[in-house]
């Protein structure tokens, strides 16, 4: 029985050996000539991606360099590896690598290349709101490695056309002059690279003059901003005649408000008002008040002061951390392993010495009786 729970382990023993060697990658052994012919490599990446750049020789002077434009004496980066990570990739990374096994032999050049997927610049706004006559632009400025390009569609047409006057391309904009009530609609750019496309549509509204009190674009929202800060309140609206706007502060009873500012008092923009390094006394509710001939639009919000949220640094998974967890689970196991097969070999060496000392005890018995018996006659 002992026997056979100590070969069992054993066969364990065996089998985790085992595997450690199937788990190691195998090195991908370059010869001489090898290397002389495919010295050079080029390398595409794209940005955010993970890179390893992996020396074909190893070395255990190893020393990994980013050559300057002249391709030689460059900067080193890293010694003793065998790998050059990039943990992500970003487009300031391309250049030329090289990894070297001695202060003077290149093993291996790397030029890579780092390609970006478009993406837009700058914040845009979905519903574009104009009364009849004004200027539409649209933008979609955006950026990417290789630049992309932009295609416009109007309700999945391309090119758009309207049915008055004419639509006028520029780099990244689409620009409706005189808009008339029939432009109004979906207005899509669709921005490539060889990475990929993004897209952006545009609903554009176009409102008939002089009918309307202002119409609200884009109100206020509730807001949560800490202590110190500044905050930017915004109305943006859409009206022919000129707008007044007065921004006003509500207290706890209806009845208590204040004028915190009107039209053309000399401040950043009538659409917005400021609020410089915020103090809890300044949470409470904000409206404004848009007003042309015809009537007055409004919108209201929250603003919540907090106090400087306490930032807890998240530590991103460490490839070190997790190495040494799984060396110590390795001894562990390993320690576990070895105690079984010693506990057995003595339990199994104990057993014999019993057996031993049963059958020794016993022969001793039969020839103390014998004695015995002798001795009695
Ligand atoms: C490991 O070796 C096998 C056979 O020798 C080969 O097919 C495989 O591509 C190698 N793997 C790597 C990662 O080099
Ligand atoms: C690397 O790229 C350059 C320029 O794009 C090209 O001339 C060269 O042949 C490429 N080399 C390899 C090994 O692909
Ligand atoms: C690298 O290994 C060689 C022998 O294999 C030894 O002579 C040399 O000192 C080692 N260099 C370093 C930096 O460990
Ligand atoms: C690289 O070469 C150019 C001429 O080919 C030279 O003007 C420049 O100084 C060199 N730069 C370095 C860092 O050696
Ligand atoms: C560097 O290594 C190459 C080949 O491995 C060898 O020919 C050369 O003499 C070495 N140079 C030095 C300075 O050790
Ligand atoms: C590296 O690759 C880029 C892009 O393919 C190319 O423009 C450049 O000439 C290459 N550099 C060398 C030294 O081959
Ligand atoms: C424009 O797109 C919206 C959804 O974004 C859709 O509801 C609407 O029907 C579209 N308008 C036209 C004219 O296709
Ligand atoms: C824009 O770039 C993409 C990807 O490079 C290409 O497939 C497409 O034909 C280009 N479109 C235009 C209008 O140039
Ligand atoms: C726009 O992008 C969405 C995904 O973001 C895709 O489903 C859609 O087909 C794209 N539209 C065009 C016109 O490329
Ligand atoms: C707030 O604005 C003031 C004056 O414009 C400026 O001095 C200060 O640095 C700003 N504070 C923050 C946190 O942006
Ligand atoms: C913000 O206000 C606090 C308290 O009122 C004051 O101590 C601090 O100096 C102010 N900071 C700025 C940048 O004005
Ligand atoms: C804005 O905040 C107020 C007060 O906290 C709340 O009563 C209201 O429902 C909020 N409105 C929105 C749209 O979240």
């Amino acid at each position: 029985m002992g026997i056979y729970i100590l070969y069992v382990v054993f066969e364990i023993c065996i089998c985790i050996v085992f595997k450690a060697h199937a788990i190691a990658p195998n090195e991908t052994e370059y010869n001489e000539e090898e290397l002389i012919n495919n010295i050079f490599e080029n390398i595409t990446a794209i940005a955010d991606s993970t890179l390893i750049l992996q020396c074909p020789k190893k070395s255990n002077e190893t020393e990994w360099k980013l050559l300057n434009d002249n391709n030689t004496n460059g900067k080193t980066l890293q010694t003793n590896s065998n790998v050059l990570e990039f943990r992500p990739v970003s487009p300031a990374d391309k250049g030329i690598y090289a990894c070297f096994t001695n202060k003077t032999w290149i093993v291996k050049k790397y030029n890579v290349t780092v390609l970006e997927r478009p993406h837009f610049i700058k914040k845009m706004q979905k519903l574009i709101l104009k009364p009849a006559g004004n200027t539409v632009r649209l933008n979609c400025k955006a950026g990417g490695i290789p630049p992309p390009n932009i295609t416009w569609y109007r309700e999945d047409k391309s090119p758009p056309k309207r049915e008055l006057g004419d639509i006028k391309t520029n780099h990244w904009s689409l620009t409706l002059e005189d808009s008339v009530l029939s432009d109004k609609g979906n207005y899509t750019c669709v921005v490539c690279n060889i990475v990929g496309c993004i897209n952006f549509t545009f609903v554009v509204e176009v409102v008939e003059r002089y009918h309307n009190t202002p119409i609200l674009t884009n109100g206020l929202e509730n807001s949560t901003v800490s202590v110190g800060s500044n905050v930017t309140l915004k109305c943006e609206s859409v009206s022919d005649l000129h707008p007044y706007i007065t921004w006003t502060r509500f207290y706890n009873d209806p009845n208590n408000s204040e004028l915190l500012q009107k039209s053309d008092s000399g401040n950043v923009g009538p659409e917005v008002y400021q609020l410089i390094n915020v103090t809890h006394e300044d949470e409470g509710w904000y409206a404004c008040f848009i007003s042309n001939s015809l009537g007055t639009t409004s919108s209201s919000a929250y603003l919540q002061v907090v106090d400087e949220p306490t930032i807890f640094k998240e530590e991103p998974p460490n490839f070190f951390t997790i190495g040494i967890v799984a060396a110590i689970g390795a001894v562990v196991v390993i320690s576990v392993i070895t105690f079984m097969c010693i506990h057995f070999r003595q339990k199994i060496k104990r057993e014999k010495r019993e057996k031993m000392i049963a059958v020794e005890t016993a022969r001793a018995a039969i020839k103390t009786t014998q004695w015995t018996k002798k001795s009695y006659y």
